[in-house]
Parts: structure tokens; sequence; C-alpha cells
């Protein structure tokens, strides 16, 4: 099942899964809509065919949910029911941080095996250097914002290009380096609004022309990319802002082929692991070697921006 908010390689990750249990010769079925789709038996007998021409595409066949219903008791004995009822017995789950809470509490409970792949655009889990999507996320971020610099740079104006991230700074600072934005914000360090006032006059003054200013949507600096931009206005007359809120765009499109070709290795390792009979993991990237994480340390709040990176992106904005 795939849940959450979707990205792109999550199909990649379903067709991994499902040619495994091919391959192994176990029969596999797909839930739709995550969660939701649980709890209602929407089930369908998925084989090694029925994934074809899918390594490519976006989003997910499977669909996707939050479902309010599982974090209910009584919704998660319907899921299990719904899932002995079909003769299911163990459950990959691609997903983010809710995701995973919800398998595991459903796997303690139940006593039913589970496996995490960890499939969010924000990377904002802990056990993996990337999740799935992350990369093509970038790629969007970093090519979008391109062509924001073309359209700035030719009038002379400040952009606040706002990117996702609900309460983390990993596209933000990656695809800020990457595009070469003069200044990144992020929740995980807080700027403050003076210093980003003092760091748009040094721009000017240093003969910058135009400026792209990358903010994380979860940014804790206190405004909103509106009020920053009316904030600049008043107090750096000199500057004629702008602002891009990028949106839902960031999490479409084809998945790249590092997301295609971890989401392949990440379902072999899934599948793989439930053989063994080990359950309540997460397959992760460290090092370039597919890994397992205890789901419970993947969990919310443990995964680190990476503070090297901070610093190089407050050296190339000199
Ligand atoms: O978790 C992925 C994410 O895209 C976040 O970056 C964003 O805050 C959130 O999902 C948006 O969720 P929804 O699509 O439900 O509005």
């Amino acid at each position: 099942m795939t849940s959450g908010g979707d990205s792109p390689g999550m199909n990649a990750a379903i067709r991994s899964v499902v040619r495994t249990c091919a391959f192994y010769k176990i029969e596999c079925a797909g839930i739709y809509r995550g969660y939701q789709g649980m709890i209602e038996g929407d089930f369908i007998s998925l084989d090694a065919r029925s994934v074809k021409g899918i390594i490519n595409k976006g989003g997910t066949f499977l669909k996707s949910a939050r479902s309010q219903e599982f974090r209910t008791k009584a919704g998660r004995q319907k899921a299990y029911n719904a899932l002995k009822n079909a003769n299911i017995d163990a459950l990959v789950v691609i997903g983010g941080d809710g995701s995973f809470t919800g398998a595991l509490l459903f796997s303690k409970e139940f006593n039913f095996p589970v496996m995490g792949i960890p499939g969010t655009i924000d990377n904002d889990i802990a056990g993996t250097s990337h999740t799935l999507g992350y990369d093509t996320t970038l790629n969007t971020v970093v090519d979008v914002i391109d062509k924001i610099r073309d359209t700035a740079s030719s009038h002379n104006r400040l952009f606040f290009v706002e990117v996702m991230g609900r309460d983390v700074g990993y596209i933000a600072l990656n695809a800020g380096v990457g595009a070469g934005a003069e200044e990144i914000l992020i929740p995980e360090e807080d700027l403050g609004l003076e210093r980003l006032l003092e760091s748009l006059k040094r721009s000017k003054e240093s003969g910058k022309s135009s400026s792209i200013v990358v903010v994380a949507e979860g940014d804790k600096i206190g405004k909103n990319v509106f009020e920053l931009k009316d904030y600049v206005e008043e107090n750096l007359p000199e500057y004629e802002v702008r602002v891009s809120v990028l949106g839902h765009m960031q999490r479409g499109g084809s998945p790249s082929c590092f997301d295609r070709v971890l989401a392949s290795r990440m379902g072999v390792k899934a599948v793989e692991s439930l053989l063994a009979n080990e359950s309540r993991l997460m397959v992760g990237l460290m090092n370039d070697k597919i890994t397992v994480t205890p789901l419970h340390k993947a969990i919310k709040g443990q995964s680190k921006i990476n503070k090297e990176l901070i610093r190089v992106s407050d050296i190339m904005s000199t």
C-alpha cells in the first residue's frame, strides 16, 4: 500500500514489491487508498504483469489517503479483519512519518508483520539518506528556480520562492544550494528578520542585480512569504519583490533515475526481509548500501539537517 502524501517513485516501489513477490512465488495484493482502503477491504490481486509500464509514472496507481478512521482502535480492528478475510499476512507500507506511526501501532496491536519503505518528498525520515521522491523533487525545484531566475534578473527583482517540506528544510536547503539562492530560510536554523535584511543589503551593495530567497513552508521566522515580501519592501525600498509559491507541482512528475533505482532496491529488500521473518523495520539507503532501521527510530524529529551544507550555503552567498 501507499499512504500519506504521494511521491515520485511510489509506483516504481510498488512494481518492485510485486515483482519480488512473483520472483519468490508469493501471492501479492495491492491495497487502494492507504489505510482507508485497508479498512474497507479495497484490495486488488497483483502479479508481475499488473505493474508493467509504471516505473516512469509519478503519483501512485494504488492511490493514497490520510485516514482519520485508522487513528481509532475500531478503525484498526476493521482493517485487521479485512486483511485476515483476504488472507493477507504481511504488509509493506510505502509512505512517510505518519504512515509509519500507524504501521507500527497496527503491527504491535495485532502482532502483524510490517515493513516500511520511505516514500515522501520531504526527506524527513531517519535511517535513510534519501526517501523516495526527494531527488525528483529537488530536480523539479531547481529547474523551476532556474526559470524564475531568468525573469528575476531581467527585472532586477528579489523573489521569495516557497518550497514544500511541512516541518523540515531539506528541499529548501538542497535545492537552494543547487539553484544558487542568496538566502535559504529553513525551520532548523532561525536566520531572523534582521539578519535577512542585512544579508539582502550586502547583496545589493556587492553588485547583485537580482536575488532568490528560498523559503521552506515550515520556516519559523514568524512571517509567511507574503508577509516577508511586505516586510522587505517596507525596510529596503530599493528592492522590488515578488513571491512564488511552488505548491503541489513539486510532488508530481516522472521519477528521476535515482528514485527509480532506489525504489527497485528498496522493494526487493522489503519483501526479502519479511521472508526472513523480520518486521517493524524500514528499508533505507546509507552510504549507497541498502539497510534496515527499526520503524520507531525512523519516525519524526530524528532526521538531522546537514550542517555542512548550511555552511556551504553561507559561503556561496558571499
Ligand atoms: O509530506 C509531503 C507534503 O508534500 C509536505 O511537504 C506538505 O506540507 C504536505 O505534504 C501537503 O499535504 P497535502 O497534499 O495533504 O496538502
